[in-house]
């Protein structure tokens, strides 16, 4: 397998810097949960939080199961729920790429319904748009992608591939 650089680690940094200060900009100093959709977003979302000047907010984690390999199966799975009280809180819900759009659709409907929190907000690194299965567009968006499929900076191949610092194409050999 070879791995062509498509996001430097530098490009990212500055990504991050500029959503963190925007998320700022929205939240000012309410007591906002960030919650993180593991495992893709955990890296995302730890630099993303430590950018952040708001002192109030808390971190929760949910995850969800949806891919097999490079494919969606098109069934969204919660396997870990939140383990805070959000009722009538500010949420950032952090995910590494909004692509069918079909996991945020679901966490989305599933924190509204269960968690009765005020707002919900999406951050996503990365946007995949012409992938879409469902009208859905995110609030804070790093960089919108052509369809391909990207690893590194917590997101997988097949498990692997999450702690490269930078995000690449899988070139297949
Ligand atoms: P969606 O439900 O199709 O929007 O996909 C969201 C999830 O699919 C993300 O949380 C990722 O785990 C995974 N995913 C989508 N595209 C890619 C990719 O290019 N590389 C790695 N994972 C991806
Ligand atoms: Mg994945």
């Amino acid at each position: 397998m070879k791995l062509k650089t498509y996001i430097t680690a530098e490009k990212i940094q500055e990504k991050v810097a500029e959503l963190a200060a925007r998320i700022d900009e929205y939240l000012g100093d309410s007591e906002a949960v960030m919650i993180a959709n593991l495992k893709g977003s955990v890296i995302f979302f730890s630099d993303l939080i430590r950018q952040m000047k708001n002192m109030n907010i808390t971190a929760d984690f949910l995850s969800t199961e949806s891919y097999a390999g490079t494919e969606h199966t098109g069934i969204v799975k919660i396997t870990r729920d939140l383990s805070m009280d959000i009722t009538g809180k500010k949420v950032v819900l952090v995910e590494d790429i909004l692509d069918t759009g079909l996991t945020l659709e679901h966490i989305m409907r599933y924190i509204r319904d269960i968690h009765n929190p005020e707002d919900v907000k999406i951050c996503v690194l990365l946007d995949k748009p012409s992938n879409r299965r469902v009208e859905l567009a995110a609030d804070f968006v790093g960089f919108t992608i052509e369809n391909e499929f990207v690893v590194g900076y917590g997101l997988d191949y097949y498990e692997k591939l999450r702690n490269l610092p930078y995000i690449a194409l899988v070139e297949e050999q």
